[in-house]
């Protein structure tokens, strides 16, 4: 039997660069798709997934994350004394339960695996799941859940990935197919953030994985890689030399919530898929013109 995941780790620790000055003094990760914080969304396919322990790696300026996942009582209260009782008990399903979460921080910028590695004593010696709040996924059962599924049949390490561009991937950490399913093979290369024409395929690691803890002793002796930084990738590159990586094409979904367009992309679908919003929102755009600007790039270009 596959040792249970309980834990998931949320790297939030970035500096959002390519957002500010929205992020000048707010955390990336509390930027909202229509009414709820990117990492609110991250955390809500953990818990679907089963994790039981959510564990932060902040930064400075991060302090208002670990405010959103507390209770609020003078709000709470309020609400209710108003018979607000629709997002009173919106508020409270979301809150993950006291004693679930942990927070420690990264203290330099010295990229993702150094992040993972700051999240060591707190996962301890079990597998653990990683979610990066950039990449928000719409998939039923939500995408970590569907790599848990696989997980209870393979084992060892697993990554979630798709297609994109090829003249995309070098945004990327981009995997080798090897053996398999359709939708969950053996991974047999990886490489962060390669040229499209050396790249091992055209299936980019997607923002979710479920790894074994052996990945902390190999981070901490990680060199630097790509743009300088500490590369989890690198140091996945060392461990499936030891443990096999299963990659899972999961059925949903993605926008990249850490590109302007990517993000946008996102606000809009997710408003287009509330039944609360849809039609108001539709009419609006209408009333703007803003369909038919959608819909012809030719007229926007010329207005
Ligand atoms: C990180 C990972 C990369 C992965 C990407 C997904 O890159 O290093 O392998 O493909 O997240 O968003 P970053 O976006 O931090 O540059």
């Amino acid at each position: 039997m596959v040792k249970r995941v309980r834990t998931a780790v949320f790297p939030v620790a970035g500096l959002g660069t390519r957002f500010l000055p929205a992020t000048k003094a707010m955390p990336k990760e509390m930027l909202t798709v229509v009414d709820r914080p990117l990492i609110q969304y991250a955390v809500n396919e953990a818990l679907e997934a089963g994790i039981e322990h959510l564990v932060f790696v902040t930064g400075r300026n991060k302090g208002i994350i670990e405010d959103h996942f507390d209770r609020q009582y003078e709000l709470e209260q309020t609400l209710e004394r108003r018979g607000k009782l629709g997002p009173l008990a919106e508020l409270q399903k979301e809150l993950p339960s006291a004693g679930r979460t942990s927070f420690t921080r990264q203290q330099e910028p010295l990229g993702l695996g150094h992040a993972v590695w700051c999240a060591r004593e707190l996962v301890g010696d079990q597998p653990f799941a990683l979610l990066l709040p950039d990449m928000l996924f719409r998939g039923t059962p939500g995408v970590l859940k569907q790599m848990m599924d696989t997980y209870e049949v393979t084992g060892g390490n697993v990554i979630a990935v798709e297609e994109v561009p090829r003249d995309a991937v070098s945004s990327y950490g981009v995997v080798g197919r090897g053996a398999g399913e359709d939708n969950a093979f053996r991974i047999t290369a990886m490489v962060e953030k390669p040229k499209p024409e050396v790249a091992p395929s055209n299936l980019i690691i997607s923002g979710r994985y479920i790894l074994q803890p052996s990945i902390f002793s190999l981070l901490a002796d990680q060199p630097k890689g790509a743009g300088g930084e500490i590369q989890l990738t690198d140091a996945m590159v060392t461990l499936m030399g030891q443990e096999p990586f299963v990659g899972v094409k999961y059925e949903g979904t993605s926008f990249d919530c850490g590109s302007k367009i990517g993000f946008l992309a996102a606000n809009v679908s997710y408003a287009l898929d509330r039944d609360d919003i849809r039609g108001a929102f539709l009419d609006e755009l209408d009333t703007r013109n803003l369909l038919d600007a959608m819909i012809e790039p030719d007229r926007r270009a010329a207005e």
